[in-house]
């Protein structure tokens, strides 16, 4: 068990299965981007390790870009996406995939695939390495999903609890 701020969390998906699971979405797009290029826009701050590791198992020609968003303060989704950093690259007719830690309301997801989408790339498509399907209340399909999860609030591998827990290379659930 560990501490974080005030509160304690619990192991929950070891290094190695979370390795797995992003082998396993990098395997998905090896197949589904065979002879294609791929745009990897990694949502800050929480995928940036996803990413690192997501990329370093492609075998298709890719490269990165990054756009920052915030929805969560605490444990809590403040129903309310703020752009930091919007997109810094041309996407226009390229192949992009929006690489997020993990979806919940799918409101962070949505915003960000409603502003990519005004700049007509040719495809975009979604990944996320954990999803809650029984948060989600979104309409837009998930492409590529790591691992899904029940409704825990979880920190490790980049993802955080108030800016702590991103350097834990597996995830832990929060205690209850
Ligand atoms: P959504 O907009 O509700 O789907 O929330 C997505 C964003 O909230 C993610 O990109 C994360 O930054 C954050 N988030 C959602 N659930 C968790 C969690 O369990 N732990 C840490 N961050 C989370
Ligand atoms: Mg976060």
């Amino acid at each position: 068990m560990i501490q974080i701020h005030d509160n304690f969390f619990e192991i929950y998906i070891e290094e190695n299965e979370v390795q797995d699971a992003v082998q396993q979405v990098a395997q998905q797009i090896n197949l589904n981007y065979f002879s294609k290029d791929v745009l990897l826009v990694c949502v800050l701050n929480g995928s940036f390790m996803f990413t690192a590791d997501l990329m370093k198992n492609l075998t298709v020609r890719s490269e990165v870009t990054f756009v920052k968003y915030k929805s969560y303060e605490g444990t809590e989704s403040t129903g309310e996406v703020k752009e930091i950093m919007g997109i810094q690259v041309p996407i226009k007719d390229k192949e992009i995939i929006i690489v997020e830690d993990i979806v919940d309301t799918g409101q962070t997801l949505s915003h960000i695939y409603k502003v990519l989408q005004k700049h007509q790339p040719k495809s975009i498509k979604t990944a996320t390495l954990l999803y809650k399907p029984k948060a989600y209340k979104g309409t837009l399909p998930i492409d590529y999903v790591g691992k899904e999860i029940p409704n825990d609030f979880v920190v490790g591998y980049g993802l955080d609890y108030d800016e702590q827990g991103r350097h834990l290379p597996a995830i832990y659930k929060l205690k209850d």
